[in-house]
Protein backbone atom coordinates (compact mmCIF):
# COMPACT_ATOMS: atom_id res chain seq x y z
CA UNK A 1 0.00 0.00 0.00
CA UNK A 2 1.47 3.14 -0.79
CA UNK A 3 1.89 6.18 2.14
CA UNK A 4 -1.00 8.35 0.46
CA UNK A 5 -2.93 5.87 0.33
CA UNK A 6 -2.78 5.00 3.45
CA UNK A 7 -3.09 8.78 4.97
CA UNK A 8 -6.27 8.71 3.05
CA UNK A 9 -7.54 5.49 4.71
CA UNK A 10 -6.55 6.84 8.42
CA UNK A 11 -8.45 10.33 7.75
CA UNK A 12 -11.71 8.06 6.31
CA UNK A 13 -11.32 6.15 9.54
CA UNK A 14 -10.95 8.43 12.01
CA UNK A 15 -13.09 11.09 11.27
CA UNK A 16 -16.69 9.66 10.61
CA UNK A 17 -15.57 6.62 13.34
CA UNK A 18 -13.74 7.89 15.70
CA UNK A 19 -11.90 5.14 15.97
CA UNK A 20 -8.33 6.05 15.39
CA UNK A 21 -6.24 3.55 13.80
CA UNK A 22 -3.61 5.68 12.76
CA UNK A 23 -0.30 4.65 14.66
CA UNK A 24 -1.13 0.91 13.34
CA UNK A 25 -2.02 1.47 9.85
CA UNK A 26 1.22 4.03 9.84
CA UNK A 27 3.43 1.26 10.76
CA UNK A 28 1.76 -1.61 8.76
CA UNK A 29 2.39 0.45 5.76
CA UNK A 30 6.30 1.70 6.74
CA UNK A 31 6.67 -2.26 7.38
CA UNK A 32 5.04 -3.15 3.69
CA UNK A 33 7.50 -0.12 2.76
CA UNK A 34 10.49 -1.63 3.82
CA UNK A 35 9.86 -4.87 2.32
CA UNK A 36 8.99 -3.55 -0.50
CA UNK A 37 12.15 -1.87 -0.91
CA UNK A 38 14.22 -4.59 0.11
CA UNK A 39 12.37 -7.45 -2.29
CA UNK A 40 13.30 -4.67 -4.81
CA UNK A 41 16.82 -4.47 -4.01
CA UNK A 42 17.75 -7.98 -4.57
CA UNK A 43 15.17 -7.66 -8.01
CA UNK A 44 17.88 -5.10 -8.76
CA UNK A 45 20.98 -6.86 -7.84
CA UNK A 46 19.42 -9.90 -10.15
CA UNK A 47 18.95 -8.01 -12.77
CA UNK A 48 22.44 -6.52 -12.52
CA UNK A 49 24.06 -9.73 -12.73
CA UNK A 50 21.92 -10.56 -15.84
CA UNK A 51 22.66 -7.73 -17.47
CA UNK A 52 26.45 -8.50 -17.44
CA UNK A 53 25.79 -12.47 -18.21
CA UNK A 54 23.92 -10.94 -21.50
CA UNK A 55 27.05 -8.52 -21.91
CA UNK A 56 28.82 -11.88 -21.65
CA UNK A 57 26.76 -13.56 -24.12
CA UNK A 58 26.59 -10.75 -26.64
CA UNK A 59 30.65 -9.92 -26.29
CA UNK A 60 31.88 -13.60 -26.10
CA UNK A 61 33.67 -13.30 -29.67
CA UNK A 62 34.70 -9.86 -29.69
CA UNK A 63 38.20 -8.16 -28.32
CA UNK A 64 36.78 -6.78 -25.36
CA UNK A 65 34.76 -9.70 -23.74
CA UNK A 66 33.43 -7.98 -21.41
CA UNK A 67 35.78 -8.58 -18.77
CA UNK A 68 35.74 -6.13 -15.93
CA UNK A 69 38.82 -6.01 -13.94
CA UNK A 70 37.40 -6.55 -10.61
CA UNK A 71 35.20 -9.88 -10.14
CA UNK A 72 33.75 -8.11 -6.74
CA UNK A 73 31.75 -6.12 -9.46
CA UNK A 74 29.05 -8.27 -9.37
CA UNK A 75 28.76 -8.45 -5.34
CA UNK A 76 28.42 -4.66 -5.60
CA UNK A 77 26.16 -5.20 -8.00
CA UNK A 78 24.21 -2.87 -8.96
CA UNK A 79 26.81 -0.35 -7.61
CA UNK A 80 29.29 0.84 -10.49
CA UNK A 81 31.38 3.13 -8.45
CA UNK A 82 34.58 4.33 -9.73
CA UNK A 83 36.42 2.29 -7.79
CA UNK A 84 35.36 -0.67 -10.43
CA UNK A 85 34.89 1.07 -13.83
CA UNK A 86 37.61 3.59 -13.51
CA UNK A 87 37.62 4.75 -17.16
CA UNK A 88 34.51 6.17 -18.98
CA UNK A 89 34.74 4.27 -22.01
CA UNK A 90 32.68 3.06 -24.55
CA UNK A 91 32.21 -0.36 -23.17
CA UNK A 92 32.16 1.53 -19.36
CA UNK A 93 29.12 3.02 -21.16
CA UNK A 94 28.10 -0.45 -22.48
CA UNK A 95 27.64 -2.23 -18.68
CA UNK A 96 25.65 0.88 -17.56
CA UNK A 97 23.04 0.57 -20.27
CA UNK A 98 22.44 -3.35 -20.21
CA UNK A 99 22.83 -3.04 -16.23
CA UNK A 100 19.98 -0.56 -16.66
CA UNK A 101 17.81 -2.41 -19.35
CA UNK A 102 18.38 -5.52 -17.34
CA UNK A 103 17.06 -3.66 -14.15
CA UNK A 104 14.43 -2.57 -15.24
CA UNK A 105 13.21 -5.77 -17.79
CA UNK A 106 13.43 -7.65 -14.51
CA UNK A 107 11.80 -5.57 -12.26
CA UNK A 108 8.89 -5.31 -15.37
CA UNK A 109 8.44 -9.14 -15.73
CA UNK A 110 8.33 -9.81 -12.00
CA UNK A 111 5.99 -6.43 -11.71
CA UNK A 112 3.84 -8.59 -14.04
CA UNK A 113 4.22 -12.09 -12.44
CA UNK A 114 2.70 -10.80 -9.03
CA UNK A 115 5.60 -11.03 -7.27
CA UNK A 116 5.74 -7.41 -6.33
CA UNK A 117 2.99 -5.84 -4.46
CA UNK A 118 1.80 -2.44 -5.47
CA UNK A 119 2.42 -3.21 -8.70
CA UNK A 120 0.58 -5.32 -11.64
CA UNK A 121 -0.51 -4.87 -14.98
CA UNK A 122 -0.13 -1.34 -16.98
CA UNK A 123 -3.34 0.54 -18.21
CA UNK A 124 -2.96 1.28 -21.93
CA UNK A 125 -5.10 4.06 -22.66
CA UNK A 126 -3.73 4.80 -26.03
CA UNK A 127 -6.78 5.16 -28.15
CA UNK A 128 -6.62 2.89 -30.91
CA UNK A 129 -8.35 3.42 -34.50
CA UNK A 130 -11.82 2.93 -35.08
CA UNK A 131 -11.30 0.60 -37.97
CA UNK A 132 -8.94 -1.56 -36.32
CA UNK A 133 -10.18 -4.97 -35.35
CA UNK A 134 -8.61 -5.14 -31.70
CA UNK A 135 -8.54 -3.55 -28.42
CA UNK A 136 -6.46 -3.41 -25.50
CA UNK A 137 -7.06 -5.51 -22.83
CA UNK A 138 -5.18 -8.58 -20.78
CA UNK A 139 -2.32 -7.99 -18.86
CA UNK A 140 0.25 -5.42 -20.26
CA UNK A 141 3.54 -4.53 -18.69
CA UNK A 142 3.94 -2.16 -16.63
CA UNK A 143 6.98 -0.92 -18.04
CA UNK A 144 6.81 2.98 -16.63
CA UNK A 145 7.03 0.85 -13.44
CA UNK A 146 10.02 -0.97 -14.23
CA UNK A 147 11.50 2.45 -15.42
CA UNK A 148 10.46 4.45 -12.34
CA UNK A 149 12.02 2.19 -10.28
CA UNK A 150 15.18 1.59 -11.76
CA UNK A 151 16.13 5.01 -12.10
CA UNK A 152 15.27 5.26 -8.13
CA UNK A 153 17.41 2.78 -7.47
CA UNK A 154 20.33 3.21 -9.88
CA UNK A 155 19.94 6.67 -10.78
CA UNK A 156 20.07 8.24 -7.41
CA UNK A 157 23.85 6.85 -6.80
CA UNK A 158 24.97 9.83 -9.26
CA UNK A 159 24.03 12.98 -7.85
CA UNK A 160 27.15 14.94 -8.74
CA UNK A 161 27.58 17.42 -11.19
CA UNK A 162 30.94 16.45 -13.35
CA UNK A 163 31.74 14.41 -16.20
CA UNK A 164 30.99 11.14 -14.44
CA UNK A 165 27.68 11.49 -13.17
CA UNK A 166 26.57 13.01 -16.39
CA UNK A 167 27.74 9.90 -18.61
CA UNK A 168 26.49 7.42 -16.17
CA UNK A 169 23.22 8.95 -16.07
CA UNK A 170 22.62 8.97 -19.56
CA UNK A 171 24.18 5.75 -20.53
CA UNK A 172 21.72 4.09 -17.56
CA UNK A 173 18.82 6.06 -19.66
CA UNK A 174 19.62 5.15 -23.00
CA UNK A 175 19.20 0.93 -21.31
CA UNK A 176 15.83 2.23 -20.39
CA UNK A 177 15.11 3.17 -23.42
CA UNK A 178 15.64 0.78 -25.58
CA UNK A 179 14.05 -1.88 -23.01
CA UNK A 180 10.59 0.72 -23.92
CA UNK A 181 11.15 0.69 -27.60
CA UNK A 182 11.32 -2.86 -27.70
CA UNK A 183 8.05 -3.84 -26.25
CA UNK A 184 5.87 -5.90 -28.67
CA UNK A 185 2.00 -6.13 -29.06
CA UNK A 186 0.85 -9.79 -28.33
CA UNK A 187 -2.66 -10.61 -29.09
CA UNK A 188 -4.92 -13.22 -28.45
CA UNK A 189 -8.30 -14.34 -31.11
CA UNK A 190 -11.69 -14.14 -29.93
CA UNK A 191 -14.96 -15.13 -32.01
CA UNK A 192 -16.26 -17.56 -33.71
CA UNK A 193 -13.48 -20.89 -33.42
CA UNK A 194 -10.81 -19.60 -35.86
CA UNK A 195 -12.33 -16.82 -37.03
CA UNK A 196 -10.31 -13.94 -35.44
CA UNK A 197 -12.91 -11.52 -35.69
CA UNK A 198 -12.20 -9.89 -32.50
CA UNK A 199 -8.36 -9.44 -31.01
CA UNK A 200 -7.68 -8.42 -27.54
CA UNK A 201 -3.65 -7.22 -27.27
CA UNK A 202 -1.62 -6.33 -24.31
CA UNK A 203 1.87 -5.00 -24.36
CA UNK A 204 4.45 -7.22 -23.82
CA UNK A 205 8.35 -7.46 -22.58
CA UNK A 206 10.67 -8.52 -25.68
CA UNK A 207 13.19 -11.36 -24.38
CA UNK A 208 16.41 -10.03 -22.75
CA UNK A 209 18.65 -11.39 -25.05
CA UNK A 210 16.74 -9.52 -28.03
CA UNK A 211 17.81 -6.02 -26.17
CA UNK A 212 21.35 -6.79 -25.54
CA UNK A 213 21.45 -7.12 -29.24
CA UNK A 214 20.24 -4.09 -29.45
CA UNK A 215 22.15 -2.87 -27.50
CA UNK A 216 25.37 -3.95 -28.93
CA UNK A 217 24.45 -2.12 -32.04
CA UNK A 218 24.26 1.18 -30.29
CA UNK A 219 27.38 -0.25 -28.85
CA UNK A 220 29.48 0.02 -32.01
CA UNK A 221 27.56 3.68 -32.71
CA UNK A 222 29.07 5.49 -29.42
CA UNK A 223 30.11 9.11 -30.27
CA UNK A 224 32.58 10.79 -27.84
CA UNK A 225 31.58 13.38 -26.13
CA UNK A 226 33.26 16.07 -23.96
CA UNK A 227 31.36 17.95 -20.48
CA UNK A 228 30.98 21.63 -20.83
CA UNK A 229 28.50 24.21 -19.97
CA UNK A 230 27.32 21.37 -17.16
CA UNK A 231 26.30 19.45 -20.89
CA UNK A 232 27.39 16.46 -23.02
CA UNK A 233 28.81 18.20 -25.67
CA UNK A 234 29.37 16.02 -29.22
CA UNK A 235 32.25 17.75 -31.71
CA UNK A 236 30.48 17.24 -35.43
CA UNK A 237 33.02 19.09 -38.23
CA UNK A 238 33.94 21.54 -35.43
CA UNK A 239 31.12 22.64 -33.86
CA UNK A 240 29.92 21.16 -30.42
CA UNK A 241 26.38 20.28 -29.83
CA UNK A 242 24.68 19.16 -26.58
CA UNK A 243 23.93 15.42 -26.63
CA UNK A 244 19.87 15.09 -26.06
CA UNK A 245 18.86 12.96 -23.20
CA UNK A 246 16.36 11.73 -25.75
CA UNK A 247 18.66 10.22 -27.56
CA UNK A 248 19.77 6.45 -27.92
CA UNK A 249 22.59 7.16 -28.44
CA UNK A 250 25.63 5.32 -26.05
CA UNK A 251 28.36 7.90 -25.22
CA UNK A 252 32.33 7.98 -24.06
CA UNK A 253 34.60 10.51 -22.38
CA UNK A 254 37.93 8.09 -22.49
CA UNK A 255 39.17 6.35 -25.39
CA UNK A 256 39.49 2.75 -24.89
CA UNK A 257 42.57 1.60 -23.82
CA UNK A 258 44.19 -1.46 -26.11
CA UNK A 259 41.97 -4.69 -25.19
CA UNK A 260 44.54 -6.70 -27.41
CA UNK A 261 47.14 -6.42 -24.20
CA UNK A 262 47.18 -6.82 -21.13
CA UNK A 263 46.01 -3.80 -18.98
CA UNK A 264 45.65 -4.55 -15.22
CA UNK A 265 44.60 -0.73 -14.17
CA UNK A 266 41.24 -1.66 -16.65
CA UNK A 267 41.22 -5.53 -16.45
CA UNK A 268 42.05 -6.58 -19.49
CA UNK A 269 43.26 -9.76 -19.65
CA UNK A 270 44.74 -9.37 -23.34
CA UNK A 271 44.66 -11.23 -26.30
CA UNK A 272 47.53 -13.72 -25.73
CA UNK A 273 46.00 -17.05 -25.11
CA UNK A 274 42.72 -16.34 -25.61
CA UNK A 275 40.64 -19.36 -27.15
CA UNK A 276 37.59 -19.50 -29.38
CA UNK A 277 35.39 -22.90 -30.42
CA UNK A 278 34.15 -23.87 -34.28
CA UNK A 279 31.87 -25.18 -32.77
CA UNK A 280 30.47 -21.44 -31.34
CA UNK A 281 31.74 -19.41 -34.26
CA UNK A 282 33.38 -20.00 -37.75
CA UNK A 283 36.59 -20.81 -37.54
CA UNK A 284 37.24 -17.51 -39.77
CA UNK A 285 35.99 -15.21 -37.02
CA UNK A 286 38.24 -16.91 -34.65
CA UNK A 287 41.27 -16.16 -36.40
CA UNK A 288 40.70 -12.86 -37.70
CA UNK A 289 40.18 -12.09 -33.84
CA UNK A 290 43.93 -12.95 -33.49
CA UNK A 291 44.85 -11.09 -35.98
CA UNK A 292 43.11 -8.17 -35.64
CA UNK A 293 45.43 -8.38 -32.75
CA UNK A 294 48.90 -8.54 -34.86
CA UNK A 295 48.72 -12.43 -33.04
CA UNK A 296 48.99 -15.92 -35.04
CA UNK A 297 46.87 -18.19 -33.80
CA UNK A 298 47.01 -22.30 -33.41
CA UNK A 299 44.39 -24.25 -34.41
CA UNK A 300 43.48 -27.71 -32.55
CA UNK A 301 41.53 -30.50 -33.56
CA UNK A 302 38.70 -31.74 -31.14
CA UNK A 303 36.16 -34.36 -30.92
CA UNK A 304 33.22 -34.62 -28.79
CA UNK A 305 30.51 -36.92 -28.77
CA UNK A 306 26.65 -35.72 -30.17
CA UNK A 307 23.56 -37.51 -30.06
CA UNK A 308 23.02 -38.81 -33.65
CA UNK A 309 20.69 -40.68 -36.15
CA UNK A 310 18.04 -40.60 -34.32
CA UNK A 311 14.95 -42.46 -34.45
CA UNK A 312 11.17 -42.22 -32.83
CA UNK A 313 10.32 -45.64 -31.96
CA UNK A 314 7.05 -46.70 -31.41
CA UNK A 315 5.68 -45.80 -28.42
CA UNK A 316 7.26 -42.99 -27.10
CA UNK A 317 10.72 -42.47 -27.49
CA UNK A 318 13.36 -41.32 -29.37
CA UNK A 319 16.38 -43.01 -30.26
CA UNK A 320 19.99 -41.59 -30.89
CA UNK A 321 23.29 -43.36 -32.13
CA UNK A 322 26.78 -41.40 -30.47
CA UNK A 323 28.84 -40.10 -33.64
CA UNK A 324 31.56 -38.37 -33.09
CA UNK A 325 32.18 -34.52 -33.63
CA UNK A 326 35.11 -32.57 -34.74
CA UNK A 327 35.39 -29.19 -33.52
CA UNK A 328 38.70 -26.73 -33.61
CA UNK A 329 40.22 -25.07 -31.00
CA UNK A 330 41.97 -22.00 -32.00
CA UNK A 331 43.96 -19.91 -29.59
CA UNK A 332 45.67 -16.31 -30.37
CA UNK A 333 49.90 -17.13 -29.94
CA UNK A 334 53.19 -15.05 -30.09
CA UNK A 335 54.20 -16.98 -33.06
C1 LIG B 1 46.10 0.87 -19.52
O1 LIG B 1 44.98 1.60 -19.94
C2 LIG B 1 44.95 2.94 -19.47
C3 LIG B 1 43.62 3.55 -19.89
O2 LIG B 1 43.45 3.56 -21.25
C4 LIG B 1 46.15 3.69 -20.00
O3 LIG B 1 46.14 5.01 -19.49
C5 LIG B 1 47.43 2.97 -19.60
O4 LIG B 1 48.53 3.59 -20.19
C6 LIG B 1 47.37 1.51 -20.01
N1 LIG B 1 48.50 0.79 -19.47
C7 LIG B 1 49.29 0.02 -20.21
C8 LIG B 1 50.39 -0.68 -19.49
O5 LIG B 1 49.12 -0.12 -21.41
C1 LIG C 1 37.46 -13.34 -21.98
O1 LIG C 1 38.72 -13.64 -22.51
C2 LIG C 1 39.70 -14.03 -21.56
C3 LIG C 1 41.00 -14.28 -22.28
O2 LIG C 1 41.32 -13.25 -23.17
C4 LIG C 1 39.22 -15.26 -20.81
O3 LIG C 1 40.15 -15.60 -19.81
C5 LIG C 1 37.85 -15.00 -20.19
O4 LIG C 1 37.35 -16.16 -19.60
C6 LIG C 1 36.88 -14.51 -21.23
N1 LIG C 1 35.66 -14.11 -20.57
C7 LIG C 1 34.47 -14.54 -20.98
C8 LIG C 1 33.31 -14.04 -20.19
O5 LIG C 1 34.32 -15.28 -21.93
Amino acid sequence: MKLSTAIWLVLFLCVPERLCIARTERSASNSEGEEAFKLLSSIVKEGGRRGLQECENQFKNEIWNCTLNNKEIFRELPIFVKTTLPYATRETAFIHAISSAAITHEITLQCRQGKIPGCSCAVVKKQRRVTDDWQWGGCSDDIRYGEKETRRFIDRLENGNDARTAFNLHNNEVGRKVVRSSVQKECKCHGVTGSCSMKTCWRRLVNFNTIGSKLKEIYFRATQVSFENNKLQERIHKKTRAVSKRERKLVYLDSSPDYCLRNDSVGAPGMLGRTCRSDEVSTTKCKSLCNSCKMWHQTQEHYKLVKCKCQFVWCCTVKCEMCSERYSVTTCSRG
